[in-house]
């Protein structure tokens, strides 16, 4: 093993999809110094799972700021608490892997910007679509210039959470487009920059116990003349899928996260696009270990973090403006000062 993946010591909040970050961890060769959950089953399910002792398990994150054994934190706790144990791990000096989205309000993202401003540590949103292997390989075909120059983007988020939405996702801070819909709007950010303008209508048929609209559409206006749309419904009857098109002067890709193909246009000799090809792509739409990967290396290389703090403040803000836009009817300029 690479000696210096031994060295990187991984505390764990949050037994639930924070397990896969355990996985992720433990895939790139580094050491769970910790777990924690304030729920002691999840916590208990989680060790015996993975193999961690007792001595190792926390049911209060605070018991773990002073420990000078653990380098890396990964948060994933529900969105309103981003902000409390991101911000106190890395004033004790860690670094922190932290879920998406950021947070959910404005208030809440400044402060984590301002908290890695002010730390000497690393810091990472998981938008974990940039590890998406269809998205990765669309990335890099946009960026080979196969396709030309982009001028529309488009991907929706649609996820049925129907038996997903009595806990902290129905605080009506967690909107849908926040919640699930920040994995689109990143990855448009990521292939397209960071919208000058949206505009959003939503509705609400599905999903009667949350306070929010279930479904939305926005569409944006992207810098050097790109249009674009996002959907996100999270009440739909259908599998989840984040299906997304990206259209060139050149080209065409058509993608999503869960199927094992993608398609790609390309121009002839006589600028028409014929036949597609079909590309083969591994399903993994949750790719932890990529992650924590690209994580481990900003830290142990001095690489940049691809998802710093400002990078995931700028998808909260594009979500909010769509948010906003829906219940305003007005087009709404996101605002990126940070
Ligand atoms: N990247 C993705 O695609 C993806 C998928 C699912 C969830 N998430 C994100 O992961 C986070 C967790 O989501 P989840 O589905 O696991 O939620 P969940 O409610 O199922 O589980 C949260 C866990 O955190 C524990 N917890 C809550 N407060 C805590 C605290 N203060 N200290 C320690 N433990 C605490 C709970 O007991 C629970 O075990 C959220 O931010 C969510 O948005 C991301």
């Amino acid at each position: 093993m690479d000696m210096e993946k031994k060295k990187l010591n991984v505390a764990c909040i949050g037994m639930r999809f924070g397990m896969s970050h355990i996985e992720g961890a433990m895939q790139y060769g580094a050491q769970i110094a910790a777990i924690c959950d304030c729920n002691e089953e999840n916590l208990r399910n989680a060790g015996e799972r993975y193999g961690i002792p007792e001595e190792k398990r926390f049911t209060d994150y605070r018991d773990l700021l002073d420990r000078n054994d653990i380098d890396v934190v990964t948060v994933a706790v529900p969105d309103q608490q981003h902000r409390e144990i991101s911000c106190a791990m890395l004033r004790a000096g860690k670094h922190v892997l932290c879920e998406k989205p950021l947070a959910l309000r404005r208030e809440d993202v400044r402060a984590i910007v301002a908290a890695e401003d002010a730390s000497g540590s690393k810091f990472m949103v998981g938008q974990i679509c940039r590890f998406t292997p269809a998205f990765e390989k669309a990335k890099e075909i946009v960026d080979s210039g196969v396709i030309g120059d982009i001028y529309y983007v488009e991907s929706e988020y649609a996820h049925d959470y129907m038996y997903l939405c009595d806990t902290w996702r129905a605080d009506p801070d967690r909107h849908g487009v926040i919640g699930g819909g920040c994995h689109a709007v990143d990855l448009l950010r990521w292939l397209a920059g960071d919208p000058l303008e949206v505009f959003a209508y939503g509705t609400h048929k599905l999903l009667p116990q949350v306070p929010y609209d279930d479904a939305t559409i926005a569409v944006l206006k992207f810098p050097n003349d790109v249009i674009g749309k996002v959907f996100v419904s999270t009440g739909c009857k259908r599998d989840y899928t984040m299906r997304t098109l990206i259209y060139g002067t050149k080209g065409t890709i058509i993608c999503d996260n869960t199927s094992p193909t993608m398609t790609l246009f390309t121009i002839g000799a006589d600028e028409m696009a014929h036949e597609p090809q079909i590309l083969d792509v591994t399903v993994n739409n949750h790719n932890a270990a990529k992650e924590f990967e690209v994580f481990a290396d900003a830290i142990l290389r001095e690489k940049p973090v691809p998802t710093d703090a400002r990078e995931g403040a700028r998808t909260v803000e594009v979500c909010l403006a769509i948010i906003e836009s829906s219940t305003t009817g007005r087009i709404i300029r996101p605002d990126y000062t940070f």
